[in-house]
Parts: C-alpha cells; sequence; structure tokens
C-alpha cells in the first residue's frame, strides 16, 4: 500500500447529493485507491437540487472522472447526461456518472450491486418467487434488474394510492412484456405471498437507525427455508434480519449491496479490480462498527 499523495495528474471522483454529511463512501473508495495505489481522489459535494445542471457543467469543466450520485439527484441528473446504459434507460435512474474524455455516460449500479451481492451469497433469482417491501428508488432498480434476471416479482407498498408500486409494475410490463403484482403492504397480503416467496426483499426504510426496533414483517409470517434481503445497512444487522436467522432464513444485508454498487463504479472509473474484502472493512468502520 503506497501512501496517497494528490499529484498533478490525480483523478477525481466524488459523490453528489444533499444531504451528504453522512456519506461513508469517500471513506470506502479512497482507502481503496490507496491499496492499490492509484493516483484518484474521491471527495463529497454536497450539491442543491436548483444547481444539478451546473454541478454536471462543473463535472465536465474540470473534467472530473467519476461521480456518484444520491438523493435527490437520480433521476433528475438524466436529461444533463450524453449517453445512458441500456439498464439506466429501463430503470430511469442514475446513480454512477463515467466521463469518458467529455462524454459522459450514466449507470445504475445499485441495481447490479444488488444482483452482484446475491449471486455471491449463490442465491440465483432466475425462476424464484420474490417479494419486494417499497415502492421507491432502491426498490425500482432491484425490481428492474430482478426482473430482467428472470425473476417473478410482488412488489407490496404501504401508499399504493400514491401508485409508486403500480408504476413500477406497469414499466416493467412495458419493458419486458412481465407481469409483475402491485399490492398494499397489510399484515394480510403479506401472509399471503410469502407463503409462496423464496426470496423477500425490503426495500423500505423501516428499521433503519435511530428507529432500529422497526421491522415491516411480524416474526410469525417467516419461515425457515426463506431468504430475506434487507437493503439497510445501518444498523449493519436489522431487526427483521435478526428474528429471519432465528426462524432459520437465510439473511443478506444492505452491507453487500452498499459495498458492490462502490466496487462496481470503482471498476468503471479505475479499470481496475475493487479491493472488495479492504471496501467492506472501511464501510464498517465509518459506520461506526469495528467488525
Ligand atoms: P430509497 O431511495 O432508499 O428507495 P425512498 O425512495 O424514500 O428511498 O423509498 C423508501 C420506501 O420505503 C418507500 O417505498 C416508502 O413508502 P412510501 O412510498 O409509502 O413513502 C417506504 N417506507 C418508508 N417508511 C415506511 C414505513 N414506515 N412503512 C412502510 N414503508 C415505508
Amino acid at each position: 500500500m503506497k501512501d496517497s499523495i494528490i499529484s498533478g495528474k490525480t483523478s477525481v471522483c466524488g459523490i453528489i447529493g444533499d444531504p451528504i454529511e453522512h456519506t461513508i463512501s469517500p471513506a470506502m473508495h479512497n482507502a481503496a485507491f490507496k491499496e492499490l495505489g492509484i493516483d484518484y481522489l474521491y471527495v463529497p459535494f454536497r450539491v442543491k437540487k436548483e444547481k444539478l445542471g451546473r454541478a454536471v457543467e462543473g463535472m465536465r469543466a474540470l473534467n472530473i472522472r467519476g461521480l456518484n450520485v444520491t438523493i435527490p439527484h437520480k433521476v433528475a441528473i438524466i436529461p444533463f447526461l450524453d449517453k445512458l446504459d441500456p439498464l439506466v434507460e429501463k430503470i430511469g435512474a442514475v446513480n454512477t456518472v463515467v466521463n469518458d474524455e467529455g462524454a459522459l455516460i450514466g449507470y445504475n449500479t445499485d441495481a447490479t450491486g444488488f444482483l452482484k451481492a446475491l449471486l455471491e451469497r449463490g442465491v440465483e433469482p432466475e425462476g424464484k418467487n420474490m417479494v419486494i417491501l417499497g415502492a421507491g428508488g432502491a426498490s425500482r432498480a432491484i425490481s428492474f434488474i430482478i426482473t430482467e434476471r428472470g425473476a417473478n416479482l410482488v412488489i407490496l407498498n404501504r401508499q399504493l394510492e400514491l401508485d409508486w408500486a403500480e408504476d413500477i409494475a406497469r414499466r416493467i410490463f412495458q419493458v419486458f412484456e412481465k407481469e409483475v403484482k402491485a399490492l398494499e403492504l397489510s399484515e394480510k397480503n403479506l401472509a399471503m405471498v410469502l407463503e409462496r416467496a423464496d426470496i423477500l426483499i425490503n426495500a423500505t426504510s423501516v428499521g433503519m437507525s435511530p428507529n432500529i426496533d422497526g421491522t415491516p414483517v411480524p416474526t410469525k409470517l417467516l419461515k425457515p427455508g426463506l431468504i430475506v434481503f434487507d437493503i439497510v445497512y445501518n444498523p449493519i444487522k436489522t431487526r427483521l434480519m435478526r428474528e429471519s436467522e432465528i426462524t432459520g432464513a437465510q439473511t443478506i444485508g444492505g452491507l453487500d449491496m452498499l459495498v458492490w454498487q462502490g466496487a462496481i463504479a470503482f471498476e468503471r472509473w479505475t479499470g481496475q479490480k475493487a479491493p472488495i474484502d479492504l471496501m467492506k472493512r472501511e464501510a464498517i468502520k465509518a459506520l461506526g462498527h469495528e467488525n
């Protein structure tokens, strides 16, 4: 491992969002650059909604190599980019931008990172019955990639009247001609869909710090053999994960998705294989845990 020194040749990457002060991406990426001894730097930029266009122009003007994009810019950034990965065209949200000699290309590594985290644990979505809770940005990205991979999906969302879940289902049907059910997140519907489910994904913020006693699924509805993926990464082990494990279910946590989305972005910016274990350790450290 070399000491990192900023030079005249340093390539700059970063993250734009608002708020941004809680991001752990700089810790993860800078440690990875240092480990590989490459002349890169990763910095946070707080960018207000109304300044997004200017921030993207700034990326071009300053020749910034890469950006991660987080709330509230993931959808709004699309018109400012030059090219979109085919998956982004389908999902309609970007979390990674690569500046390829002046051409800004948008990717969604939330989606590919989620899939990678599943596959790495030996879970193949193809042909599986999957249930996803929530219909926000993360749910949208995950819903597209697992349907593309051949899963059968049901989306449960608390506010069906807002139509987000139905909107995702409709878009998926347009793109893949695959029926996706959208239902209200009620105990009755949960009981019904979990009976036939192979994989449950929590893509709501329920259980996230500081509300760590929350869980989106009553314990009695969990079952052995179910695979439970909770995308919440703080705490690293959520109440849903703890209760699922007690029931005999296999669990995967949001930290895996976080690290993989970062690793895939890292590889696009640097052309090098990401030191995934180190990135995971740094993410855990940055979250304030020792292991
Ligand atoms: P992200 O980018 O992480 O997906 P988001 O777009 O704010 O964040 O989405 C969060 C999801 O969690 C939403 O589906 C939200 O439900 P609504 O669309 O009804 O707001 C869901 N969510 C948040 N708090 C919840 C709660 N207490 N119970 C159930 N769902 C909840």
